[in-house]
């Protein structure tokens, strides 16, 4: 009798039998949803396993330190796993082909710790090893990954394994490269910066490379209300650069993290980092033509005429949503000729119209108000003060916009609202219907339609899928779950990261249900149909240690495997201090790791932890 060995997270459609194929018309998801918890572990349904794939200050290349909380420094940290694991983007190997068993994980480092990093830690005075490895310890992280019998395993001194760490020289490319605002002491011609940190969600392009959403940048650079007032002050506040001494300090050591010093070193972060992961040796570029926001993250989808449409969120209160659109399409059969083609295009931000309509919006030099009367003297401007032309071209302020995805079976793109508490019910922060709720706690989930299903259109229609919450609670009103019966979902709130599986099933990582100003629970990644009678059925299919978020949930190419980060464990404790989790071991200190989680052949173990 012929048997499969493939384990699918769903029902696999092409082996649906025919009650299986009944259901086709629903979600394919099988696995019995968990409840919300605060289990010590990483909890996983029953019948999938779980094992660690690599976590913080694992050796990296060959002759790389093991891992010692009592020894770090910036070298060895630098050959090591980063801090804080982010989005995860897997990228098979050998390049091209499907492999789902061996790949590339490429690992956002979204930041360094302070005194869950360090015992002794001081906030005010860290040591200069402490802060050399808080710079190495964020930017990304290539490594190889093989899946064994005994499940996922990182291959230590892969020809592909690399750090990018806020030290690592990374090009500028694109209209802003060589700009004034962009040039430094270290930097006279505005070309090449050191570092990338806050790397938060991000995404993969059609030819194999890596994108990183440089997020929360200026919480590292201190002491603005040192610089006198004026425009260049008046900049560095529309983006919330730290007013006095960052949390961090590494201002204490280096100039360029100290604004009266360095001022123009900011305007070097906030972009969208792309990196070949298949090429050890080729430099990372920021591409300046998407625009310089906090970018949660950037996620690709290939227009009709073959133009590359990446999607990204600027992750604050109030901020917008962004598009950019290549100038050329993309070659699927030379793939070096799609080297620099983020660097020609036209980036938009969405203006969500109050009847379900919307538009793109240029942000092009000379496009209406984007001219020398408002400042912007040429496009260069327009990209580094992107929330200063996104305010002049009358954009939709949104509830703290996260991550982005396009479902790959529909198309449809949706919009992670994450919370906004500032949002009021009325005046200049009021709501509107794309933000509809006053104290939005909890936060929304926007559908998205491209004109045409063409991710180039500059018109599109949009709906809220999902108002997070607790249908049962009155304060959370109204809750919505894409028309599902609200009595049978899981709530959820505070989503942040997205990812969808083969089937177009959208997973939800949220981050916040640990607070206790919405849930008090464990964070989640949560799957939901958006298609179908079970269009809304949101259910938990794992979740965190307390302390933490899931971030970067993906999928391998053929499903079987979905790989997690485990962000800050522990969190809201320190070294030493108050202990929140020791994650995934039983002693100090708590370590950020990367999860694999299958469907298992037996039994199998379903925590990881204490
Ligand atoms: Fe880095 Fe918006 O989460
Ligand atoms: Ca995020
Ligand atoms: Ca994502
Ligand atoms: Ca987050």
């Amino acid at each position: 009798m012929k048997t499969t060995r493939r384990r699918f997270l769903y029902a696999p459609l092409l082996l649906a039998g025919p009650r299986a194929l009944a259901q086709q018309a629903s979600s394919g998801l099988t696995f019995r949803g968990l409840e919300h918890n605060r289990e010590p572990g990483f909890v996983v349904p029953e019948g999938y396993r779980l094992n660690l794939v690599i976590g913080w200050g694992d050796p990296l290349t060959a002759g790389a330190p093991s891992f010692d909380v009592n020894a770090q420094n910036g070298a060895a940290q630098s050959v090591q796993f980063g801090y804080n694991c982010d989005h995860l983007g897997y990228f098979p190997l050998p390049s091209g082909s499907d492999n789902s068993s061996r790949g590339l994980l490429v690992v956002n480092h979204e930041s360094s710790g302070t005194g869950l990093m360090f015992f002794s830690y001081v906030t005010a005075t860290p040591t200069r090893d402490q802060v050399d490895a808080g710079l190495a310890s964020v930017g990304l992280s290539v490594v190889e990954v093989e899946r064994t019998p005994n499940g996922w395993v990182y291959v230590q001194g892969s020809q592909f394994n690399r750090r990018v760490t806020g030290e690592t020289v990374i090009e500028i490319s694109g209209p802003a490269a060589g700009a004034d605002w962009m040039k430094t002491s270290y930097d006279p011609a505005g070309t090449r910066v050191r570092g990338s940190w806050t790397n938060c969600a991000g995404g993969k392009t059609p030819w194999g490379t890596a994108l990183s959403g440089e997020e929360g940048f200026t919480g590292y650079f201190g002491n603005l209300s040192q610089l006198p007032p004026g425009e260049l002050r008046d900049l560095h506040t529309r983006y919330g650069m730290t007013a006095g001494a960052t949390g961090r300090r590494w201002e204490n050591y280096y100039s360029r993290f100290d604004i009266p010093r360095e001022p123009n070193e900011g305007f070097r972060f906030g972009w969208v980092v792309e990196l070949d992961p298949y090429d050890p040796s080729s430099p990372p570029k920021k591409r300046t033509a998407l625009g310089r926001v906090k970018h949660e993250g950037a996620a690709c989808r290939v227009a009709q005429d073959g133009r590359v449409a990446v999607y990204t969120g600027d992750d604050q209160a109030f901020e917008r949503v962004y598009k950019f659109v290549t100038s050329r399409p993309w070659n699927p059969n030379n793939r070096a000729a799609n080297r620099d083609l983020l660097d020609e295009g036209t980036l938009y931000v969405a203006r969500f119209n109050e009847d379900g309509t919307g538009d793109w919006l240029p942000l092009i030099w000379g496009y209406g108000p984007l001219a020398p009367s408002r400042g912007f003297r040429n496009q260069a401007d327009v990209l580094i003060h992107a929330r200063l032309a996104a305010d002049a071209l009358g954009a939709t302020r949104m509830d703290r916009p996260e991550d982005i995805e396009a479902n790959p079976v529909t198309g449809k793109v949706y919009i992670n609202c994450t919370s906004n508490t500032g949002r009021t019910a009325s005046g200049p922060n009021g709501t509107d219907r794309a933000n509809p709720r006053a104290n939005n706690r909890h936060g929304h989930i926007i559908e998205l339609v491209e004109a045409g299903d063409n991710s180039a259109a500059t018109e599109f229609r949009w709906s809220i899928f999902m108002l997070c919450g607790k249908p049962n609670v009155r304060e959370d009103q109204p809750t919505y779950y894409g028309g599902y019966d609200m009595s049978k979902v899981t709530p959820i709130s505070t989503p942040d990261n997205l990812a969808f599986d083969n089937l177009g099933n959208m997973w939800i990582a949220t981050d916040g249900m640990r607070s206790t100003g919405t849930f008090g629970v464990n964070d989640a990644v949560v799957a939901c149909p958006v298609e179908g009678p079970e269009r809304g059925y949101a259910r938990m299919f794992c979740s965190v240690p307390p302390g933490a978020e899931p971030t970067g949930p993906e999928f391998t190419p053929d499903n079987e495997t979905l790989f997690v980060s485990v962000q800050h464990p522990g969190e809201g404790g320190t070294l030493g201090g108050t202990v929140v989790s020791n994650w995934p071991g039983n002693s100090e200190p708590p370590r950020a790791s990367v999860v694999a989680i299958t469907k298992a052949a037996g039994a199998g173990e379903r925590r990881i932890g204490s």
